[in-house]
């Protein structure tokens, strides 16, 4: 069996039923919309945000879910949706989940109404249901979302990005969702238990292993459905490059400073610097880091008792570093 069946097998019933409400969520009046978002549906991501809402839940609750948590689980799913389709038109990418992105298909504008339309969705579908604890953990991603991307963006234009910096923006645009489906699984079940806050830490660390092992995949070669090697065209600069600045003579600084300031769209430079950052240690140093939020995230879960939600939890937890794509 592939592992990420394993993982899910259970809260086989869960994901299936989070499917049929997931396509429902996303239904509108506009024919043009409902044109997209089938277009959306119908190339599916991993789905690891519902996942770990599902899983926690469970693990708290010996195996119960509610009503709460299936909201839960697709109001993230759509947020997360909708950031990716605005991260394309951020990023200029035209390629996702294997496919055309939205705004390669259907061009910038369309793109961001879109995005737009997915994440009024999600907060209405809380709104709606008197979920307002769940809205509250769901709001405070998305603030900190737009503001890890716009962190994001001011370094990239002075190129001016620390160890530390870089934490904090992925913590910001990628951790605190991942965050959030934890403590949101956890408060679906068991509002204002000490369990929340745990979740949400276990979330937190494991997303930030998350976006390190994203970070590596533009380094490499892999298909992984979206563009590969986009992070420098995009003055963007990940932990390998980070770790490589930090560890390199001023010449072979102000060389790799000059690659991505001034040649970040000269494919053969840009190659060159990944090849420098490989030879040079960036690679290992970003893996080493990533597996010791895994570890951490790992230490988190150890108080929990055995059961095969927290199983599936533990093998989650090392599949977000192990994945191919
Ligand atoms: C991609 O997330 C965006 C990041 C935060 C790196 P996923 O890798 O979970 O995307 P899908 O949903 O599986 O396509
Ligand atoms: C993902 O960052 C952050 C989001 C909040 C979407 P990336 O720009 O690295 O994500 P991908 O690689 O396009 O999925
Ligand atoms: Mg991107
Ligand atoms: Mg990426």
């Amino acid at each position: 069996m592939k592992k990420i069946e394993t993982i899910k097998k259970p809260i086989t019933y869960e994901m299936e039923l989070f499917e049929k409400k997931f396509r429902l969520s996303m239904s509108s009046r506009v024919a043009l919309l409902n044109r997209i978002t089938h277009y959306i549906v119908n190339r599916k991501g991993k789905q690891m945000r519902p996942m770990f809402v599902f899983l926690t839940a469970k693990m708290i609750s010996n195996g119960e879910v509610s009503e709460r948590t299936y909201r839960g689980a697709s109001v993230l799913e759509l947020i997360h949706t909708a950031t990716l389709v605005h991260d394309d038109v951020v990023d200029e990418s035209d390629r996702r989940r294997g496919f055309f992105s939205i705004n390669a298909l259907w061009k910038n504008k369309i793109a961001v109404l879109v995005g737009d339309f997915l994440l009024s969705k999600g907060l209405l579908l809380c709104i709606d249901n008197n979920d307002f604890d769940l809205l509250k953990i769901i709001s405070v991603a998305v603030r900190e979302m737009s503001e890890g991307e716009l962190l994001q963006i001011e370094k990239a234009r002075n190129l001016d990005i620390t160890e530390a910096i870089y934490y904090e923006i992925i913590r910001q645009k990628t951790a605190t969702l991942i965050a959030a489906c934890c403590s949101l699984g956890a408060a679906s079940v068991k509002p204002l238990s000490e369990e929340v806050e745990t979740m949400r830490k276990f979330g937190e660390l494991i997303g930030m292993a998350f976006q390190i092992k994203d970070d590596l995949f533009d380094y490499g070669t892999q298909q992984i459905g979206k563009p590969t090697g986009i992070d420098i065209k995009e003055q963007k600069m990940t932990l390998p490059l980070i770790y490589v600045l930090n560890h390199c003579s001023k010449k072979e600084k102000s060389w790799l400073i000059n690659s991505v300031k001034n040649h970040n769209k000269d494919s053969k430079r840009v190659k060159e610097v990944i090849a420098f950052v490989k030879d040079n240690g960036g690679l290992d140093y970003a893996v080493s880091k990533m597996k010791a939020f895994q570890e951490q995230a790992l230490k988190l879960l150890e108080p929990f008792p055995e059961s095969p939600y927290k199983k599936s939890l533990i093998l989650m937890v090392n599949y977000v570093i192990e994945r191919n794509k």
